[in-house]
């Protein structure tokens, strides 16, 4: 498993399938900058797991944090189909993230795992991936993480679905008005 600028790999802690998430050396970033930034960033990415699962949302737990890379629990699972029951599902998870103002940077179906992991049965929606995240309070960061998802998922009846779960943040009416903005200024970019 390989991102931009992390590399994912499988094993096992005590009994416990795990991944390790480790920020890559960037050869062509001044070396201290570049031991500076992914410093920051696998701290930054860890405070975040951190916070997203006190804020009731399913993600991986933080095992063990080096300078870095993060030793998270693994999700058995793939990626949801973003069916209506997933849709709505997942803008009731990013109403959680946003009402501890958590922002995910990156929101997407492919930052989400359908697992059985910390649930009795069936499978359950998780958010992964929080290493473009950072906490703001900012109507318009708020606005760009829902208009992130919007953009995925296309079909008319899976963006309503996601809307609807969103509403069950408080201040949902402010951030839908600004994502009508985002899409207006996106529209007029192109
Ligand atoms: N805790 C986890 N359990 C299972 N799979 C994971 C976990 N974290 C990441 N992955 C897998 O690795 C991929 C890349 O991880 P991610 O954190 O999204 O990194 P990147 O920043 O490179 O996108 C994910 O799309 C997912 O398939
Ligand atoms: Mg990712």
């Amino acid at each position: 498993m390989r991102g931009a600028e992390a590399i994912l790999t499988r094993k096992r802690l005590l009994g416990r399938e795990c991944v390790v998430k480790a920020r890559m050396v960037k050869g062509y970033r001044e070396k201290e900058l570049d031991c500076r930034l992914r410093g920051e960033r696998t701290r930054g990415e860890a405070r975040l797991l951190h916070k997203a699962k006190l804020a009731g949302v399913p993600c991986p737990a933080v095992l063990e944090l080096d300078e870095f890379s993060i030793t998270m629990e693994f999700l058995e699972g793939e990626r949801p189909e973003m069916g209506l029951g997933e849709s709505c599902e997942a803008g009731r998870m990013l109403a959680k993230l946003h009402a501890a103002d958590i922002i995910h940077g990156d929101y997407t179906p492919a930052n989400l795992i359908a697992s059985r992991a910390g649930t009795g049965s069936g499978k359950a929606m998780h958010v992964i991936d929080f290493g473009l995240g950072y906490i703001s309070n900012d109507v318009e960061d708020k606005a760009v993480d829902v208009f992130t998802m919007l953009r995925a998922l296309e079909k008319k009846e899976k963006k309503d679905a996601f809307i609807e779960g969103y509403r069950a943040y408080e201040k949902e009416k402010a951030v839908l008005a600004r994502v009508r903005d985002v899409e207006k200024r996106v529209r007029y970019a192109v």
